[in-house]
């Protein structure tokens, strides 16, 4: 392998070369990333066009003799009005003495929530009442057993028909990763409870998000996220579409929807401010994805597209607008005055085939351009299979194919017409064959094609890996980078041979040529980048060896200033392992993981083992 470290020769590479693609997906964000521990803090899981319900709420004592539940829509939130009525049958004398422990109503979250000893979780509730109550607010063990915390609350409403915000803070005296919220009383009576919702303290920044899984996604170092989804925001009917105005201001007040394409609900806790402020926490450009008035089986005529184009431009003056205007102040009244550096935004997903998406995106691109000329627009329509008849700023590109393929496809955008709109691409996996939930052989296939992006990045300026999370108890779609349930998370080797990329965006892409007659299985790149943190000048080369053979590659590096060289410290990553088809899992989350050791030999010219089937 030759490579000439000389700048001059090399190009730069985006900044936003590489980011990554959230998708309300696999309860990624709801019982994921967002760190509520109450699913379906409203009863209102369904929402209007699918008729409610309060899983996963379920009953403590006898729905005969203690207690009976059922929903009204007596809220006080304007937008979610089912509230949950308990009438207690029980009481502490009398001929009907309720059980020890008392009777209620528990919520068992996301699959059990993780609840740490010495750690404080806020729990918020509104309560009515005919009279005086004393309710438990306990964190438990999976069968109520165990109590970790508890609070009770005791008092006396005068008007029935007023609701009460209670506010409980529990610290937690002992640990379950299966743990469960519980409101019980020993008091006869009729309680309403609404809009509970138990946070832990301690979120990533203060934001609300799950420290461990964002901190995953800081390692990547991730330029830019893509969000809310794809299919999440289509909907299989647009009824049921991600509706941003529906996801912001005080957490009571959002309805909540029913994602009609993962098939299941969400209270919209990570709503679009949220994604705007977790773009902002990880140093991360958002890329923020609407509905383009198209879902998978309806779509809205262009000629009355327009309530959705005010809607976009809207939610544009939302994220940038100043703090006195319409949208802005909404902005500033969340706690954020500063604008979000919002620069781009996608138009629908994969809809350039639908029969209004071209018209619908024209109307979207002429007003979005008009307010905003600096704002960078995505379309769905790939100038690889059809000449855009359209303007656009970059075009989404996905692909989702074999290792073999992937692996084919890092010389994909050698050839792609330099001119016009780029490539962003937005979606990139092995999945099918071979695949599994995730393993070395996908890794080193997508390691492989991100190579041929970094070389082509005059061209392809953005891509990212989907999907991201998955919470193990709800697979939708494998793989996917990073795997959590309530209290453990690794991540996939696709997700290690992402962070053989995190210095690229900025870098310098190297001239460098493979010499090998093994070069169909072999793949290389160099970059180099300057660190702030040091002010050094660091080289990094990067080669995937696709087949079953070490390889020994000489490695030469010309055009480096001799006296500038320190070659102490200099490092050899290797993702790879005993059997191509490994995956980590929580038993063994770092069976394919990256392992560095000092290279002994660099220099100018080195001798380099490649191991088979690796990533160096
Ligand atoms: O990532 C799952 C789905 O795959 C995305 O929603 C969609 O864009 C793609 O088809």
């Amino acid at each position: 392998l030759l490579v000439n470290a000389s700048e001059a020769l090399g190009r730069p590479i985006p900044e936003t070369l590489f980011g990554i693609f959230f998708e309300e997906i696999n309860h990624a964000g709801a019982g994921g990333l967002w760190a509520e521990l109450v699913s379906n803090r409203g009863f209102e899981a369904g929402g209007p066009d699918i008729p409610s319900n309060i899983d996963p709420w379920s009953i403590i004592g006898d729905e005969d003799s203690s207690l009976t539940l059922s929903t009204d829509r007596s809220s006080c939130f304007e937008h979610n009005k089912v509230a949950l009525r308990m009438e207690v049958l029980c009481d502490t004398e009398g001929t009907n003495i309720c059980p020890a422990g008392g009777v209620g109503i528990y919520n068992p979250g996301f699959w059990g929530m993780n609840i740490e000893k010495g750690k404080k979780y806020k729990v918020v509730l509104y309560v009515r009442s005919s009279g005086a109550i004393n309710v438990s607010v306990s964190l438990t063990g999976p069968n109520g057993l165990e109590t970790l915390a508890t609070h009770d609350i005791i008092a006396s409403f005068r008007d029935v028909a007023t609701w009460t915000k209670m506010e409980v803070v529990l610290e937690a005296n002992a640990s379950n990763p299966n743990s469960r919220l519980q409101l019980t009383t020993t008091r006869k009576g009729v309680i309403w409870f609404d809009q509970v919702s138990a946070m832990p303290m301690e979120t990533y920044k203060g934001h609300g998000f799950r420290s461990d899984l964002v901190d995953m996604l800081a390692d990547l170092k991730p330029k830019f996220i893509r969000f809310p989804g794809g299919c999440f925001v289509e909907g299989e009917w647009l009824r049921n579409a991600f509706r941003w105005k529906a996801t912001i201001g005080p957490w009571e007040e959002r309805p909540g929807h029913f994602g009609d394409v993962w098939m299941y609900w969400t209270d919209d806790g990570l709503g679009y401010f949220e994604f705007l402020q977790l773009s902002e926490d990880l140093g991360a450009l958002p890329v923020w994805v609407f509905n383009s008035g198209i879902s998978h089986n309806d779509q809205v005529n262009t000629s009355n597209v327009m309530p959705f184009v005010q809607e976009a431009l809207d939610s544009i003056e939302f994220a940038r607008g100043y703090p006195n205007s319409t949208w802005g102040s909404i902005r500033a009244a969340m706690g954020h005055p500063e604008p979000f550096d919002l620069r781009h935004v996608a138009l629908g997903n994969e809809d350039c085939g639908k029969k209004n998406y071209r018209g619908n995106y024209v109307k979207f691109y002429n007003a979005i351009k008009k307010a905003y000329p600096d704002i960078k627009i995505i379309t769905n329509c790939n100038r690889f299979s059809q000449k855009l008849d359209h303007p656009a700023d970059f075009y989404d590109y996905h692909v989702y194919k074999t290792a073999k393929d992937m692996f084919s496809l890092a010389h994909l955008f050698d050839l792609a017409s330099r001119n016009g709109a780029k490539a962003f691409v937005s979606e990139y996996a092995v999945t099918r064959k071979h695949a599994g939930k995730g393993n070395l052989l996908a890794a080193l296939a997508e390691a492989a094609f991100l190579i041929g992006i970094e070389q082509n990045s005059d061209i392809v300026r953005m891509a990212c890996y989907a999907r991201l999370f998955v919470n193990d108890n709800d697979r939708r779609w494998s793989p996917d980078a990073i795997v959590f349930n309530s209290s453990q998370l690794y991540g996939t080797p696709s997700y290690w041979a992402q962070h053989f990329f995190r210095e690229s965006s900025s870098a310098t892409v190297l001239h460098s040529t493979l010499l090998t007659n093994t070069s169909t299985s072999l793949i290389a790149s160099a970059i180099m980048w300057n660190n702030t943190d040091d002010g050094k000048s660091y080289l990094r080369i990067k080669i995937v060896n696709f087949w079953n053979n070490t390889v020994n590659l000489k490695i030469s590096v010309d055009g480096l200033e001799p006296n500038s060289i320190q070659l102490s410290g200099s490092n050899k990553t290797e993702l790879t392992s005993g059997n191509l088809m490994d995956e980590n899992s929580f038993k063994e989350p770092k069976k394919v993981n990256p392992n560095q050791n000092p290279l002994e030999n660099a220099g100018k010219d080195m001798d380099v083992v490649l191991l088979p089937y690796s990533l160096t």
